[in-house]
């Protein structure tokens, strides 16, 4: 065989054998390629390799370096396919139509549920107008959940079938003067823990979970969130609350909200008002409010006819869900991912 001839084999084989690898669509397809052009036994190069023996002998030396070139090219072009397939297209599963320029798949990846996005909200409104957000534990004390705020003993909210109480007091009424623990039925209780460590003026909201034994329904959950706010200072009165009220509704809702204050009955406020505003068409019930009661305030240690102040609960879920339009209260905590995504 000639030299010429000689290289022109080596110098096909080495083209061959870069575009098979080149092709290999999994490690696989790679090995079986190897083993064609490189195999020991019966590999395209090997059978090249055989025949320099018949190379006249003064080419020899040249034809043995095209050799040597030549399988350090196979072997240059058999690396950089295995690097390609390692780099994330292995496995055998690489399809060969994919168009490895276009974007993914979208990730799914997770959010805040719509509560946690509605406090959120809530927070960043009511910290525009000045309230910072405080905040007090979830087991309470009979102090905190009732007496400080003016609930005397007897009255028909302690019932015990109306709180979750812990405990020995589970299964009775707490009887005077006791400090009985239940799961707090409102965040009132964080007016009083503030109150009780800090001296006016105090701008604070609170947003946190209440518990309730009430049966699950389209409006009723044992588990609830409120936002309290408390707002005490020298002067502050009850047209203070209807605009911070007011304020409120129109950046929550986003349109100019006409609000309406009709009158109520909370032992924490005097005057205690429900409040409502105007959306779709129809008056939704708020939340109630009133001018913080002067007991309240002598109970924590404030001087009622020094400072006032007024004070207000709302509901989160019942925003949340006026908002997107959510008809059971149950959707927001069944955890169904067809509902949450939606968020
Ligand atoms: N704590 C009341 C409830 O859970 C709501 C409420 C009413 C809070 C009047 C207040 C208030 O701060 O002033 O039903």
């Amino acid at each position: 065989m000639s030299l010429q001839q000689f290289i022109e084999q080596l110098d096909d084989l080495a083209g061959s054998a870069r575009q098979a690898f080149m092709a290999a669509a999994d490690s696989e397809q790679l090995e079986s390629a190897r083993i064609e052009f490189t195999g020991a036994k019966n590999g395209q190069f090997k059978l090249i390799q055989k025949q320099l023996g018949s190379i006249e002998r003064g080419d020899k030396p040249l034809a043995g370096k095209r050799l040597n070139e030549v399988k350090q090219e196979i072997q240059n072009a058999f690396d950089e396919a295995a690097e390609r397939l390692a780099g994330g297209q292995v496995d055998g599963e690489r399809d060969p139509k994919v168009d490895a320029t276009l974007p993914g798949p979208v990730q799914r990846i997770g959010r805040l549920h719509p509560i946690t996005q509605t406090i959120n909200e809530l927070k960043d409104i009511m910290g525009r107008l000045g309230f910072t957000p405080a905040e007090g534990p979830e087991i309470e004390d009979d102090w905190h959940n009732f007496k400080a705020l003016n609930i005397p003993d007897i009255h028909p909210a302690r019932d015990p079938l109306d709180n979750f109480y812990l405990s020995t007091a589970r299964h009775s009424a707490p009887s005077l003067g006791d400090n009985p623990l239940l799961m707090r039925t409102q965040t009132s209780t964080v007016q009083i823990r503030v109150m009780e460590n800090r001296q006016p003026p105090i701008r604070i909201i609170s947003l946190g979970r209440v518990y309730r034994p009430d049966t699950a329904d389209a409006t009723h959950f044992p588990m609830f969130h409120q936002m309290e706010g408390l707002m005490i200072d020298e002067g502050v009165n009850l047209s203070d609350l209807k605009t911070v009220l007011k304020l409120f509704a129109t950046s929550y809702l986003g349109d100019e909200v006409p609000i309406r204050i009709r009158p109520s009955f909370f032992p924490f406020t005097e005057p205690s008002v429900e409040a409502d505003y105007y959306w779709n068409g129809k008056w939704v019930e708020f939340g109630g409010a009133g001018v913080v009661d002067p007991n309240v305030l002598s109970a924590v240690g404030y001087d009622p006819d020094k400072v006032t102040g007024f004070a207000f609960g709302l509901g989160v879920e019942r925003l949340c869900m006026i908002r997107h339009q959510i008809t059971d209260i149950r959707y927001l905590y069944t955890n169904d991912v067809r509902f949450l995504q939606q968020f």
